[in-house]
C-alpha cells in the first residue's frame, strides 16, 4: 500500500482552554475527493484551520507527502502543497477578480507558468474571465466561490481544502461549482470538502468522514455513508 497523500493522526486542537478536536484521524489519497460532514459546531472549520496553520495543534501530526506540517506556518503549509478555501470565501473585496486570483500565486516565482495557470482558471470559470477587472465585491455568491476556488488553484496545490462549498448558494450555482471540482480533481488535485449539504457532499466525494463533537464517528465510502442508518437519520433526514 502506498502512503496517503495527506494524513492527519490523533490531531487535537482548540481555543485556549476549550478543546474542540479530540484525536482526529483522517486521510486523503492521491486522486481522491473526500468529504467531511457534521453538524454545526462539530469542529470542521477548526480542523481545516489547524491543518492550514492558522491554529496550532496541541497534539498529533499532519503530513503531506511525508512532510510533517503540524505547527507549521500558513506560508509553509501553502508551500507544502495545501490550499485552503475558507468558510465565507474571504476575498479581497476592493481588489479585482484578477488580482484576487493572482494572490493565490503570491508565493510562486512569477514566471510564465503563473500566467498559464491564470488562463486556465479563466477558461474553467468563464464568468470570472468576463468579470476579471471588476472588484470582487460586485460578484454574486456563486461567482465569489468560483473566485475563491480559483485563487486556491493558483498556488498549484496537491490538496485543495474547501470549507462550505454550497453555503448560501442557489442549486444551479452549486451544480456549476460541483462540475468544476470534478474537473479540478481530474487535473490531479486531491480535494477535502467540508459541506453542510450531505447529499451534495456524498454525490461529489469518493469517501467521507463524519465528525461529531470533535471526533470522527464514521469513515466510509460515500455509498456506505448514504446507506448508514445513523448517518441518514442525523444528516440526511430520512431513516
Ligand atoms: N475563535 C473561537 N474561539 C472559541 N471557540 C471557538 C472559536 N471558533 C470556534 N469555536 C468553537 O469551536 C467549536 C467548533 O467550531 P467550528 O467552527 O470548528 O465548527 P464547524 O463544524 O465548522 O461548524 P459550522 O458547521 O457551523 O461551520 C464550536 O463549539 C465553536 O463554538
Ligand atoms: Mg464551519
Amino acid at each position: 500500500m502506498s502512503e496517503p497523500l495527506f494524513q492527519v493522526k490523533q490531531l487535537e486542537a482548540g481555543y485556549g482552554e476549550i478543546r474542540v478536536l479530540w484525536g482526529i484521524d483522517l486521510e486523503v489519497n492521491q486522486g481522491e475527493i473526500v468529504c467531511l460532514i457534521g453538524s454545526n459546531g462539530a469542529g470542521k472549520t477548526t480542523l481545516l484551520r489547524t491543518v492550514s496553520g492558522l491554529l496550532q495543534p496541541t497534539a498529533g501530526s499532519i503530513n503531506v507527502e511525508g512532510q510533517q506540517l503540524a505547527g507549521a506556518s500558513s506560508r509553509q503549509v501553502l508551500t507544502g502543497g495545501i490550499a485552503h478555501v475558507p468558510e465565507g470565501r474571504r476575498l479581497f473585496r476592493t481588489m479585482t477578480v484578477r488580482d484576487n486570483l493572482m494572490m493565490g500565486a503570491y508565493l510562486r516565482k512569477k514566471d510564465r507558468s503563473v500566467v498559464d495557470d491564470l488562463d486556465r482558471v479563466m477558461t474553467m470559470f468563464p464568468r470570472l474571465a468576463e468579470r476579471a477587472h471588476q472588484d470582487a465585491s460586485t460578484l454574486s455568491g456563486g461567482e465569489q466561490q468560483m473566485c475563491a476556488i480559483g485563487r486556491g488553484i493558483m498556488s498549484r496545490p496537491k490538496l485543495l481544502m474547501i470549507d462550505e462549498l454550497s453555503l448560501g448558494l442557489a442549486p444551479r450555482a452549486v451544480e456549476l461549482l460541483s462540475e468544476s471540482l470534478i474537473e479540478i480533481n481530474n487535473s490531479g488535485i486531491a480535494i477535502l470538502l467540508v459541506e453542510q449539504d450531505v447529499m451534495t457532499a456524498l454525490d461529489l466525494a469518493h469517501r467521507g468522514y463524519v465528525i461529531d463533537r470533535g471526533k470522527i464517528s464514521f469513515a466510509a465510502t460515500s455509498e456506505e455513508l448514504r446507506q448508514e442508518p445513523a448517518v441518514r437519520e442525523a444528516y440526511i433526514g430520512a431513516a
